[in-house]
């Protein structure tokens, strides 16, 4: 069997690869990127290409049995511009099965793979432990001190692993054609409960300050972020859906092994935090 991976060097693709070899070291897995020198695991084959021009894709799908979608193209997450040719390419050259990676540019891939012959399973994850890296690992090595809006947020984050542990068992087993499986971590954390765990793990106490709206907006535009992820941050954190902060047991009913915690993420990566 062989798997086309999208989106496969960025953090839920990598994952996707590393639980597809560990469940399965036989299936032949191929990673699509726009960088030819991307580094990948040993033993993957690359496929370059750009998913918004479908032209350059004829190769990455040849005798590809299953794919991992990611729904967009660029770095602002904007919505794939020819999503239905992407799929007619990828039944044209025989993928019996797909899953897709929710977020924000929902639309016409998942139409277009609705529509289709495609057996697909549209994945929600809500939001990701791994953000964490990206938000605070600069404060806290600078000054142990996590700065944010809205102090009184609970999130049901979920560990990008799992992710790609469910992407995974889909892709190889087959199952849960058409459903969309909403991924949570197994628990519902307070911010300051974060903020106490990744002290933990790295050995140190952190300081939470929450930051009014304002605050906010005007630091996360000082540190370069552009004014629509500005203005999606505010909302997602503001108003995180009741989806986003609720438990659910598909990791654990779709892989057969618990959710991993926001704990065991921490200790991983307790060393890009020091
Ligand atoms: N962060 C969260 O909390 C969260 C929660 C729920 C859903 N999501 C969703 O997760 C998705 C982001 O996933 P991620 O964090 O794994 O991504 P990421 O780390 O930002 O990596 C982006 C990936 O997309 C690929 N890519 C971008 N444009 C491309 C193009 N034109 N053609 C081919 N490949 C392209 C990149 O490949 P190359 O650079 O190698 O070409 C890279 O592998 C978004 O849809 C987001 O809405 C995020």
């Amino acid at each position: 069997m062989r798997i086309l991976i999208t989106g496969a060097t960025g953090t839920v693709g990598r994952n996707v690869i590393e639980q597809l070899a560990a469940l399965d070291p036989e299936v032949e897995l191929r990673a699509l990127t726009r960088d030819p020198q991307a580094a990948l695991p040993e033993g993957v084959e690359v496929a370059v290409g750009d998913l918004s021009s479908p032209e350059t894709l004829a190769d990455a799908f040849k005798d590809v049995d299953a794919v991992h979608f990611i729904n967009f193209a660029g770095e602002q997450y904007a919505p794939l511009p020819e999503a239905a040719a992407i799929v007619a390419l990828a039944e044209g050259a025989g993928v019996r099965r797909a899953t897709v990676l929710g977020g924000r540019a929902e639309g016409d891939l998942e139409q277009a793979l609705t529509a289709g012959a495609i057996e697909t399973t549209f994945l929600h994850p809500v939001e990701f432990m791994s953000n964490t890296l990206m938000w605070w690992a600069e404060a806290v090595k600078a000054e142990g001190v996590i700065r944010e809006p809205f102090g009184d947020r609970v999130s049901a984050m979920v560990h990008p692993a799992d992710i790609g542990a469910v992407a995974a068992k889909v892709l190889l087993d087959g199952g849960h054609d058409g459903a969309t499986l909403l991924l949570t971590g197994p628990e519902a954390l307070p911010i300051q409960d974060k903020v106490r765990i990744l002290g933990e793990a790295i050995g140190t106490d952190l300081e939470f300050v929450e930051l009014t709206v304002d605050e906010a907006r005007e630091r996360w535009a000082s540190q370069g972020m552009g004014e629509d992820m500005v203005a999606f941050l505010i909302e997602a954190l503001g108003n995180t859906p009741e989806e986003g902060k609720t438990v659910v047991g598909t990791v654990e009913e779709v892989t057969g092994r618990p959710a991993r915690g926001f704990a065991d993420w921490a200790a991983e990566h307790a060393a890009a935090f020091r």
